[in-house]
């Protein structure tokens, strides 16, 4: 089934949160921090107040005449203009509300800050001495995991190998920077945002401005993309509702492309030392994984990287360590695959390490470590088809045929290169709640407050309902974008379709039952009934959920430049169900093309004077584009998974990215000979 909304978005009759015009709007501007530690000593906004059209000039304490509203935040990232104290370069340290954005953005630069500096350190380096091991990490996972004796085990290992990899931070780089269009009427907020997760924004904001939540309402009825980014309440959205609670009228603040680099969080840089023993049948006998990571002084964020490597191969002793540095920046946060992108970076070169110790395939190495159970738990897995990822990958990519020396590989002025890798991502199933609707004249209404961020979730949950109620698409429309929807999780961590899709369904049959309970009439009013999800899904421990998949890259390395181009690429996944082929195959491509951005590209370089970002542009941070991404496919293999719901939805948003720049990188190794563990991986590394 083609995109639904396809037509509204080609022609650009789609509507995204900054293309709202209310009567009456005007515009924000933020004043952002100039230095990354300190405490603001003055605003002065005479110049500001003077400019044509300035409504206001909020700050902590408005000079004595602008003082921003009061919040009661949860997270202190969202203590926006409370108090004098700065915790990285870029923050709001005052905002700039007129009727016109350029009026707005000439009076925001005549603001005039005083600061009062202390000493910053916002370079994560090799060796934090003030680093720490958090007890939990990003999405509740233990800190440190540890299984058997791993000391032992690699000194009696034959085989090890001992590297350390280090990834840089990046940005997230949505096509539609964020923005939000806040109204307050009395004590209800009304906001147009490009959102990930509309409901969870307005329990947010309800939170922040102390009203109830049903008196929060947030639309995002289409959104250019996210990549976590737009997974939870960045500083901009509560600018906006506080500059219109402190105007009186509507306010949009559409954030900048540069701006965003500091307001809407990046993935932090991680350092990650693997210590792999194995015999010398390639069998693994100890896995020693240590990822250090940064957050800000504001929140302790800890993605999760090592534990991908709980999950993937058999080993009799594993030990799995985060280790934390809090620094005086921006706090990170989600970015697609959070700890799976760059864990499974390292983990995934490491194995190609260690196949290239013991002159072993590094398909075959990998098969010969498949386990029974999960290695870090023990638990069973509800569904796990890796091996025919690898096999059915290797058979269309005529692995076979492939030289196993490692490089360098002439041809010509190129050198030439495959490499291979495992992706996994957890399966999530989480609270959610919808609604359907039958009308007398036989149509359907379905009502969820999920999201379509370019995914194809419009599309796959109108498949899903029609499929519920036994009717065509065309019987049924299916309403997202909405918070007042109800309570629904994020398009995020891949559990959107499984979430919302798994509530549809179960709305959609309890409304059949009371059709037909009711002899199939339908009365003058329609008949609504409303079903959800319950708990959590990581409440129930005893099943391992993940969906697996390996990639394959061919590169093609300049002799003389060191330029890598990618050939072609293939990735096999084992996803649960596939609702909508076409829109999942997109996704999945979406996927590898970032994860080859990852491995060439990307990388936020951080200036250790001023604590900002450098690159904080698409023409100096370098994504993937078109031309990049040559010759890439995906193959998707039945995968039943009855562990999850009903629906067999296990969820696609992140499984493509993950192992991507560790096929990219490998294959860049076997061209060239060139072990280069430092993303991105440059032409200077390989010439
Ligand atoms: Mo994704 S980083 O869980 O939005």
């Amino acid at each position: 089934m083609p995109r639904i909304e396809a037509r509204e978005k080609v022609t650009g009759a789609a509507r995204y949160a900054a293309e709202y015009r209310l009567p009456g709007m005007t515009y924000a501007w933020v004043v952002p921090a100039a230095v990354p530690r300190g405490l603001v000593r003055a605003v002065d906004a005479t110049a500001a107040l003077a400019t044509p059209g300035v409504l206001a000039v909020l700050s902590h304490d408005g000079g004595g005449r602008n003082a921003a509203p009061r919040l009661r935040p949860q997270a202190p990232e969202l203590a926006l203009l409370q108090g004098p104290e700065i915790a990285y370069r870029g923050q709001p340290v005052a905002m700039v509300v007129a009727e016109t954005p350029e009026g707005a953005r000439e009076a925001a630069a005549a603001v005039e800050v005083r600061y009062q500096p202390e000493p910053h350190h916002v370079l994560l380096s090799r060796d934090e001495p003030d680093s720490y091991v958090p007890d939990t990490v990003n999405a509740g996972y233990p800190g440190t995991v540890e299984t058997g004796d791993v000391d032992a085990a690699l000194a009696q290992s034959p085989v090890v190998v001992d590297v350390t990899y280090t990834t840089p931070p990046q940005h997230a780089a949505p096509m539609e920077p964020h923005s939000a269009t806040a109204a307050w009427e009395g004590g209800t907020l009304t906001v147009y945002h490009s959102d990930q997760a509309p409901w969870r924004t307005a329990v947010t904001l309800a939170e922040l401005f102390g009203v109830p939540t049903e008196d929060v309402h947030v639309i995002a009825d289409h959104v250019g993309g996210g990549f976590g980014s737009k997974a939870m309440v960045r500083p901009p959205t509560v600018l906006a509702a506080l500059a219109a609670r402190a105007v009186g009228r509507p306010v949009r603040l559409a954030v900048t492309r540069q701006q965003m680099f500091t307001l809407v969080s990046y993935r932090t840089p991680t350092v990650q030392r693997l210590r792999l023993g194995a015999g010398r049948d390639g069998r693994l006998r100890a896995v020693w994984h240590e990822a250090l990571q940064q957050s800000s002084r504001l929140t302790e964020y800890c993605e999760q990287t090592v534990t991908p490597t709980r999950v993937m191969y058999a080993t009799p002793s594993l030990r799995t360590v985060h280790r934390l540095a809090r620094l005086d920046v921006p706090t990170p946060s989600w970015m697609r695959a959070p700890g799976k992108t760059p864990g499974m970076f390292a983990l995934e070169c490491a194995m190609d390490e260690l196949a290239h110790a013991l002159r072993m395939d590094p398909v075959e190495l990998r098969l010969r470590n498949e386990p029974d159970l999960e290695p870090g738990s023990g638990t069973p897995f509800s569904s796990r088809n890796l091996t025919g990822c690898l096999r059915e990958g290797a058979a269309r990519f005529g692995w076979a045929d492939r030289d196993p020396a490692p490089g360098p590989h002439r041809a010509g002025r190129w050198l030439r290169g495959t490499g291979v890798a495992a992706a996994m991502y957890p399966g999530y199933l989480r609270p959610c709640t919808a609604t359907a609707r039958a009308e007398p004249g036989g149509r359907f209404t379905v009502r969820v407050a999920g999201v379509d961020i370019g995914t194809g979730a419009r599309t796959a949950l109108t498949q899903l309902a029609a499929e519920a109620l036994g009717v065509p698409p065309d019987g049924v429309t299916v309403e997202i974008g909405h918070s007042a929807y109800g309570p629904a999780p994020a398009a995020g961590g891949s559990a959107g379709l499984a979430s919302w899709g798994t509530a549809v369904h179960r709305a959609c049959r309890a409304l059949l039952g009371r059709l037909a309970a009711a002899g199939g009439e339908v009365p003058e009013g329609g008949i609504e009934e409303r079903a959800g999800t319950g708990e959590d899904i990581e409440s129930r421990p005893e099943l391992s959920r993940h969906s697996y998949g390996a990639q394959f890259a061919e590169v093609a390395v300049h002799a003389v430049t060191g330029e890598v181009r990618l050939e072609r690429m293939l990735g096999v996944f084992a996803a649960g169900r596939i609702v909508n082929p076409r829109t999942a195959r997109s996704q999945l491509l979406g996927g590898m093309c970032m994860g080859l951005s990852g491995a060439l590209h990307e990388g936020l370089e951080v200036d250790p004077r001023d604590g900002d970002f450098a690159n904080h542009d698409l023409a100096t941070y370098h994504v993937a584009s078109h031309a990049d991404f040559r010759g890439a496919e995906v193959v998707l293999l039945e995968d039943e998974d009855p562990g999850l719901n009903e629906i067999g939805v296990k969820g696609i948003g992140e499984l493509g990215i993950v192992g991507a720049a560790a096929a990219v990188a490998n294959a860049v190794h076997h061209a060239t000979g060139v072990r280069v563990r430092d993303l991105p991986i440059h032409p200077e590394d390989l010439r």
